[in-house]
């Protein structure tokens, strides 16, 4: 197949490594990419958030199947332009994408669904803030409605910060306060034709920049798949994804149908089992970024297959996806002063001796090369690569994960130290 990939970041590596994995040979387009991902597919110069230009593109050059990585081409509406021209995409269309690009709008989709989440209040103003504070009490969980990059949520039992933060949004439309819920988070991710799901296997995301969960938000800084602890909770892996299905995926993907708005694509499930039960906290409508890194190796079907036939509405006629009883880990090197203040454009270093430790791949996500043809790669963004590593067990693989990490040169980089370490032990 020839596949065209939108996007520059870590996980559409991790997708392009893993259609490089198959037995099928593809020709692999990307645009714009980065360093790491000019070394597994051909460099494309098309703006992916141009939806004319990328049908352009597609139909001038046969592409079979448009892979839209990124939220931000998904919520401009490029997957209708390309999709309305008869070339299949995966990836959603501006109205079902509004279940990430409006927090708003993916809680109205669930209470339409009966799919269980948080309780939450509409603010539109300081007062209605502090209003839905004495309702749902501390600690305080504050969401901006639109796209954000995981800038837009605080939780915090600083009543001060939370009403702080919710006025620094509020001039751009209403807020969502939400009922705080407690438990381990889970990323489940759901492949949709817009009629069918089939499941992916679950991973877990760390989302906070430091070891012991402390410190900002991030866009997530290492991930591990499979989850283990949920089989004690659930009797096995199988049955909690059985009941996600049942409960969250399917009725939101038969809820966006009846409403004209079919979801065709990554549905991502963002969920906190909280003593009650298994909570929807947020979708995104795109693979989850670290978690794709640490899915998609431990993934034995053929992924062209998947994303073709959800694509292209065929996707009860695939087997359930299959994945091995390896473990991954994927532990993300970020640059100095990330999340808040990332510092670029340093030399990036030790790269091959990384690579080098066995069962161990390195992921790009903001990386250049140089001018000059014998220097160093660059670092482009906040985070930079994601180690990732396989293995039979845990421990095993943070060991050589960490043993990889430790070999590359980033001056003033960091990363957690602690990620799959509880799973480990
Ligand atoms: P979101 O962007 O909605 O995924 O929120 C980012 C992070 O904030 C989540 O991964 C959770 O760790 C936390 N969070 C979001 N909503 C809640 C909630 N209702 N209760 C507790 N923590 C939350
Ligand atoms: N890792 C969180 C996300 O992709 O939104």
């Amino acid at each position: 197949m020839k596949i065209l990939v939108l996007g520059s970041g870590a996980r559409e590596h991790a997708i392009i490594l893993a259609l490089r994995a198959e037995q099928e040979r593809h020709e692999i387009l990307c645009a714009p990419g980065n360093a790491g991902i000019a070394r597994h597919a051909t460099l494309v110069e098309v703006d992916p958030m141009n939806g004319s230009a990328v049908r352009a593109f597609a139909d001038e050059h046969g592409v079979d199947l448009v892979v839209i990585g990124p939220e931000a081409p998904l919520v401009a509406g490029v997957a209708d332009v390309v999709r309305g021209h008869g070339i299949p995409v995966f990836g959603p269309g501006r109205a079902a994408a509004q279940l990430e690009g409006s927090k708003a709008f993916a809680k109205r989709i669930m209470e339409a669904a009966s799919v269980p989440t948080g309780r939450a209040m509409r603010a539109s103003s300081a007062a209605e803030v502090d209003a839905a504070f004495d309702a749902l009490g501390a600690p305080y969980v504050v969401k901006a409605d639109g796209l954000a990059a995981g800038k837009g949520v605080i939780v915090t039992d600083d009543r001060a910060a939370a009403l702080a933060h919710a006025e620094h949004y509020l001039p751009h439309g209403p807020v969502l306060i939400e009922e705080f819920l407690t438990g381990p988070e889970v990323s489940l991710f759901f492949l949709s034709d817009g009629d069918t799901v089939r499941a992916l296997s679950p991973a877990q995301d760390f989302k906070r920049a430091f070891d012991g969960d402390e410190g900002p938000n991030t866009g997530g800084m290492g991930a591990y798949s499979p989850l283990p602890w949920l089989a004690e909770q659930f009797g096995s892996e199988a049955a909690f994804v059985d009941e996600v299905t049942r409960t969250v995926a399917m009725p939101v993907v038969k809820q966006l149908d009846a409403e004209g708005t079919p979801f065709i694509g990554l549905l991502y499930a963002g969920l906190i089992l909280t003593p009650a039960g298994v909570r929807v906290i947020e979708f995104n409508a795109r693979f989850g970024d670290p978690e794709t890194q640490v899915v998609l190796p431990r993934l034995r079907t053929p992924l062209s297959r998947l994303l073709l036939a959800a694509a292209t509405g065929t996707l009860e006629d695939q087997p359930q996806p299959v994945f091995t009883d390896d473990v991954a880990i994927t532990v993300v090197l970020a640059s100095e002063g990330y999340p808040e203040a990332p510092q670029t454009g340093r030399p990036i270093g030790g790269l091959a001796e990384a690579a080098a430790v066995e069962g161990v791949g390195i992921v790009h996500a903001a990386t250049a090369a140089p001018d000059a043809p014998e220097g160093d790669l660059i670092a482009t963004g906040g985070r930079v690569l994601n180690v990732v590593a396989t293995g039979s067990d845990f421990a095993d693989a943070r060991a050589r994960a960490y043993e990889a990490i430790g070999r590359i040169r980033l001056d003033g980089a960091h990363h957690r130290t602690d990620i799959a370490a509880r799973v480990a032990e």
